[in-house]
């Protein structure tokens, strides 16, 4: 694997020496206007992050935003597969992560030698691979997809086309059930995603006949199944929003709960249970990583920092150009939490 994360040298600030007097808003704020730098996070950060946020979207809004910003830095706050979409679009800007761990276990679930070969077995297929992939993952396919585009994507290939789809078996069954389309899925999860009971949620759902449930592609068909409204993390936010209707269920990570409560403080959200009946499981533990001391000392050290051979860089671009071309038009946005 190559590695695409820079760390802090030896002289970087460390968290241990910060001075616990200060305010931390005010720090990153200062750091956000003498770096010129933009924060761009996703809707599973913790609250505080989500509130000092320059934009909160979903992966092809953060896509979106991270090529048309004219700022130097972008301090992604999201997962790693997410900033180095940051740095493959926008190469001359500074892309710094929080936290250096803050991965995903899709991307885990996907080597690229493993990849590799996969689509070796395929070679009249084409591979569209979930965004939540590595970089090299992605320079060995032909269009990358988010779960609020992958859809109109693969409607608009021809009827003949022979599709390869990964690394998300659920977003894959999910995709190949709704456009009728075969395809070889490769068979990775999302664990917080997959730890969603369906047997607890139709418990809840008893208890709240009122409630509408959305829900991530990324769960199961157990949980889809039940949903009625199924897509991105901003989908379900507008869902949730706008629907008729006070109560609803999310079966996605909680953390976007906060964003539902700031724009209808008036309905009630409820996460989804996994198999204990509690919503513990609702918690993506590599988003969780973030926090804002860690905010502020990237934005400080310049790192970590995501860097990546040019060769890799273009040939993941390709795919990744190719989603946005193919992309419908962003409806209005109102997640700017600044
Ligand atoms: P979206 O925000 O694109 O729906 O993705 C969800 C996700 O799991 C990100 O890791
Ligand atoms: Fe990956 Fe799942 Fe976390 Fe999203 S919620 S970053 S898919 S582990």
């Amino acid at each position: 694997m190559i590695e695409t994360i820079v760390d802090a040298g030896s002289k970087a600030q460390t968290a241990e020496a910060l001075d616990p007097f200060i305010n931390i808003e005010e720090e990153i704020d200062r750091l956000r206007r003498e770096k010129n730098a933009v924060i761009l996070a996703h809707y599973y950060q913790p609250p505080e992050i989500q509130d000092i946020a320059d934009f909160i979207g979903d992966s092809l809004d953060l896509s979106r935003k991270a090529a048309e910003t004219d700022a130097d830095m972008i301090a992604f706050c999201g997962v790693k597969f997410m900033a180095e979409c940051a740095k493959i679009l926008s190469p001359e800007k500074t892309v710094v992560l929080p936290d250096r761990d803050a991965g995903c276990s899709l991307e885990d679930s996907c080597k690229p030698d493993d990849f590799r070969k996969f689509r070796e077995k395929f070679p009249d297929h084409m591979a569209l691979s979930y965004v939540n992939c590595s970089a090299e993952v992605k320079a060995l396919s032909d269009i990358i997809v988010t779960s609020s585009n992958a859809q109109s994507i693969i409607e608009q290939l021809p009827a003949n086309q022979k599709i390869i789809f990964g690394p998300d078996r659920h977003l894959g069954a999910y995709l190949a059930k709704e456009t009728g389309r075969e395809m070889e899925i490769w068979p990775g999860t999302c664990i917080v995603h997959e730890q969603f009971s369906e047997r607890e949620l139709v418990k809840l759902m008893v208890r709240h006949p009122e409630a509408a449930l959305a829900a991530h592609p990324e769960c199961p068909e157990s949980i889809l199944k039940h949903a009625d409204l199924v897509g991105s993390t901003r989908a379900i936010l507008d869902f949730v929003t706008t629907a008729p209707g006070k109560e609803f269920i999310i079966a996605t990570e909680q953390q976007i709960i906060h964003q539902m409560e700031l724009a209808a403080p008036d309905r009630t959200f409820m996460a989804a249970p996994g198999a204990d009946g509690t919503c513990n499981c609702a918690n993506c533990p590599y988003m969780a990583l973030n926090d804002m001391e860690k905010l502020y000392l990237a934005m400080l050290n310049e790192a970590p920092r995501i860097e990546m051979p040019e060769d890799l860089r273009v040939a993941a671009l390709a795919p990744l150009q190719k989603m946005l071309d193919l992309s419908p038009a962003s409806p209005a946005k109102k997640s700017v939490a600044a």
